[in-house]
This record gives structure tokens, sequence and C-alpha cells, in this order.
């Protein structure tokens, strides 16, 4: 990462000029001057268009945003991420999610063991066991239970393939609120269930909950000796997994170089193999390797991850835009956005660069959204109307997964009327209230169909564009220290809620808000219990 200061370099100024000649233009007028825009500013590759045609930018602010890119060396980053460097400062470690679908050219060795024999060893272990449970099993239901990253990535790939789904069901548990396993058990048979209990540390307090609970569900009706025959654990942390009662060979690896968020690649994603079979898996990861393939060896302006990372910078940095909406016009993608939430926002969610000073610019912004037409009656009027600008992605496939062609045409011509109708506005001086300003950009990912290699593709896409936007801002996108406060206050006041004496309340020396509600949640449980 380069030493220099971010904001007093001449790319930077540059761009901070560049963004005033463009505060008078109207994306309206740039389409008008230019029938090409279109063509200029969209990139086919492997059946995914990228369009960025509708974004406040003309050729110049590409050529400014790639210097900006050249100058934070973000090729020689990219390559020492694909190589396996010690990226991750804070944590020691490397970040080589990217191996796990065979982008990694080199022969690396960590602390004494090839990569490539992790990654080929686990991917045999996926292939072996989930064609076993498919076809040689009486396993009808999987309940997957994780948190985080070892819950959201596979949950969102299993939606979005569904209608190919044609193995056991997948539940997934990842709450610590009981009625998230309850109701998810409340249908199953214990003869039937496996449990997948999906920690890379195996010390997640939801994860070992859930995880313990469903363990004494399944001794209800399961004999003592097979009990183990349900359970497989997926966790970097073996002496925990065989203690809570995994056997050896039903033990996932993990590593250390995986992070949590960007592991669905590996054993976190043994649910999907499982319910997908392994050629869906493998589609997946030959996918997001072509991804990979792209971002290493495109130049940047030609390059889809670093665009989407450098007009995240534009629009975040340049004209102070807070969020960023994902907006996939398609159901089975419904859960792309709280996936992209953690995956963005858990890497990009800094105020510390990584040379322990604090940042110069914002950071990454607030990512949300929901599926449409959906998000369209509902938040959408923010978009049009609002006074903050809200950059959005549109994801669409062009060939549907079921037979309503009317519904899918009306679909489509949603997402290209809400893009369409971003950009231009409509001016309406007699009624203000109808006005539309317009100028508000959009991005549109169009798949040629939401099969498991394009689902890769964009996955892997959105992986790199926080790794370059990352790069931009010199932080360190694979840590996650801000979890950890909450978690250990938690612990603490856990002890406090449950015992009965005030002495040890007082001895927590709390502020009053928290000693005042812990009072009051104790007092209305305990008219309760009186009462019965
Ligand atoms: O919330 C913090 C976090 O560490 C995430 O980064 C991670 O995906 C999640 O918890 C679950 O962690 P684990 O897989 O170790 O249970």
């Amino acid at each position: 990462m380069p030493n220099d200061i971010l904001t007093s370099s001449a790319e930077w100024s540059d761009l901070v000029s560049h963004k005033r000649d463009m505060e008078d233009v109207h994306m309206r007028e740039l389409f008008e001057e230019k029938t090409s825009r279109f063509s200029d500013f969209s990139i086919e590759y492997e059946g995914l268009l990228f369009d960025y045609s509708k974004n406040k930018i003309d050729t110049h602010t590409i050529e400014l945003l790639c210097k900006l890119a050249e100058a934070r060396k973000l090729g020689d980053l990219r390559d020492a991420m694909f190589s396996g460097d010690v990226i991750n400062l804070t944590e020691k470690r490397s970040a080589l999610h990217t191996a796990l679908r065979y982008s990694t050219s080199k022969n690396l060795n960590i602390e004494g063991e090839s990569v490539r024999g992790f990654v080929d060893d686990t991917l045999d272990k996926i292939k072996n066991v989930s064609r076993k449970i498919r076809e040689d099993s009486n396993i009808t239901d999987v309940v997957n239970i994780g948190i985080g990253g070892s819950d959201l990535g596979p949950m969102m790939v299993y939606n979005a393939l569904k209608p190919l789904a044609d193995g056991p069901r997948v539940h997934y548990v990842s709450n610590i609120d009981g009625q998230c396993i309850t109701e998810t058990l409340k249908n199953l048979d214990q003869e039937t269930t496996l449990l997948l209990i999906v920690s890379k540390t195996f010390t997640t307090l939801e994860t070992l909950t859930n995880a313990r609970t469903a363990r004494d569900w399944l001794a209800e009706s399961v004999p003592k000796e097979q009990l183990s025959q349900h359970i497989i654990a997926v966790t970097n942390n073996t002496e925990q997994a065989l203690e809570f009662g995994v056997t050896t060979n039903h033990i996932f690896p993990m590593r250390d170089w995986i992070g949590g968020r960007y592991s669905l690649w590996g054993s976190v994603g043994l649910s999907i193999a499982i319910s997908h079979g392994i050629n869906t898996f493998e589609e997946l990861l030959n996918g997001a390797h072509l991804a990979d393939e792209h971002f290493s060896n495109e130049p940047f302006d030609n390059n889809i991850p670093v665009l989407m990372g450098m007009l995240g910078i534009w629009y975040r940095n340049f004209w102070d835009y807070p969020a960023h909406a994902i907006l996939p016009y398609s159901h089975d993608l419904r859960d792309l956005p709280r996936y992209l939430q953690q995956l963005d926002m858990e890497s990009n969610g800094k105020s510390t660069d990584i040379r322990g000073h604090e940042v110069e610019t914002n950071t990454g912004p607030i990512i949300f959204g929901a599926a449409g037409t959906n998000a369209q009656h509902a938040f959408m009027q923010l978009f049009h109307q609002g006074t903050t600008v809200i950059p959005a992605d549109f994801v669409i496939a062009i060939k549907p997964q079921h037979h309503l062609m009317q519904h899918h045409t009306h679909l489509f011509s949603n997402a290209l009327a809400q893009s369409k109708a971003l950009m231009e506005g409509i001016k309406n001086i007699e009624e203000p209230h109808r006005n539309f300003e317009g100028n508000r950009p959009s991005n549109i990912f169009m798949l040629k169909e939401l099969d498991a290699k394009r689902l890769g593709m964009l996955l892997a896409f959105y992986e790199h564009k926080i790794f370059v936007q990352g790069v931009i801002w010199g932080i360190n996108s694979f840590d996650q220290w801000g979890v950890e406060l909450g978690k250990a206050i938690a612990k603490n006041l856990y002890g406090a809620i449950k015992s009965k004496d005030d002495e040890i309340l007082k001895e927590a020396n709390l502020d009053s808000s928290t000693a005042g509600l812990i009072e009051y949640f104790r007092g209305i449980q305990e008219q309760e219990r009186d009462a019965d």
C-alpha cells in the first residue's frame, strides 16, 4: 500500500476539479450528445453484461479514476492478494479465497501446507460426502447452523439457484432468538435430518447455542451411538468440534486464510453441494474463477470490478453519497442485498487505515436493497425524489427459471424503467410534486441466465469491487474488529441478567440506561413467573 497521502495526491485533486466540471452536466444531455454511450460504457463477459453508461461520467472521468487506481498500486496489491501475500495485516493472514476456485497460479505453501493440496482434498471430500448424502442416505433435510459468513453466502446461493436444487432441503438457522430454531425443527424428523454446524472458529455464541439445542433435539429420538452420523461440522477448530461430539471424518476443514464472508467457495458451501449436486457447485466455482481471470488480466478501463469499485469511489468520496443500493430484479436473488451487506460493510466499514492512522476520507457506504419490483413499492420514492442521491445496481437475468413470460417481461420492463427514470427524470414546473430531477446514477448487470456460472461470476466481481475500494482507501478489507466489543459486553451482561442477585448487578457498574433496562426485564420476568 503506498504511503503517500491520498487526498493530497495529484490524481485526487484532478478528480476534485473534474467533479466541479461535472456538477452542471445532466446525464440526459450526455446521452443526447453521444449515441454510442451504451457501447462506450458497457462490457460483456461470458454471458454477463455490465452497463455503466447511466453514471455521471465521461471518458475523462474513467481516465482519471483509472489513474487514481494506478497511483494507489492497485495492480500490485491485486497480484499480492492472488499470490497469498499476508495482506490482512492485523490478523497476519493471507486472503486466499480465490485459491478455492483455482485462481492461484503459484504453488503456494502456507505454514508448511500446500494450498493446492488443501483445496483439492477439501473439494474431494465435499464431492464424496455430498454424493453419499444425496444418493445413499435417508436424509431429506439439512439444518445449516451458522451465522454471518457461515450462513449468508450458502443461504443466498441456495435460494438463488433453488430451481436447480434436486437433493435434500436445506434450512438455514442463524439467529440466537430461540424462535428461529424452534420454527425450523418443528416440522422435521430427527431420523431424516442432518445437522451441519458451520463455524470457522467454533466459538461463535449464536452457532454453538443453536447447535446444542439441535443436538438435544436429535437425541430425543436418535440413539446415542448413531447421533454422530447426523452431525457434520465445518470449522478451523477441530479440537472444539471433536469435543462437541463430531467424529473426525465428519469434520470439514477451513483455514485462517479464508475469511468468513469470503468462504462460500469451500467447505462452507457444503449445503449447496448437498442440495444442488457437485456439478452445480463446481460451475459456481468456475464462474468465480472466470471473474478472477478477468480481474487479473483486463486493463483497468475494461475491468468490471475495477470500474464497479472506482465508480463507488467517485460517488462516495467526490459526490459524498452515503449509500449504495442493490436491487436484484429476481425473486431468487432476494437475499443478495443481505449477503452483500456483510461482504461490503464488514470489509470496508473501517476508520483506521493499514498504518494505524485515522482514514482521510469516507470509506464504505451503507449497503441496502431488496428485490425489485417490491423495492419500487417500498423505498424507491426516496431514490427518485428524496434529497439524498443513492447510486444503485440493478441485476436481472434474461432467461427466467419459469415459464410465465408475461411476468418476466413486466419484471424486465420495470427494471429498465427504474434505471431510465432515475437517469432522465422529468421537468414539471406546474406541479412541482411531479418534478423528477433525474441525473441519479445506476449500473445494470444483465445475466444471460441466473445459473451457477453467472452467479459465481457476479459474486466474485463484488468481492473484487470491495477489494479495489479497500486499496484506494488504504484500509484492511479482511479484518472485522468492529464486531468484537459488542460480543464482549454481551458476555458480561449475560451473567448480570441471569443472576437474581442485585449485588452482582451493582458490581457490574453499568450505566443507568443498561442497568435500568435489565431491572425492568427482570421485573417483568419475575411478575410472569409469579403469575404462573
Ligand atoms: O460477526 C463476526 C464474524 O466473525 C463474521 O466475520 C463471521 O462470518 C461470523 O462472525 C461467524 O463466524 P464463525 O464462522 O467463526 O462462527
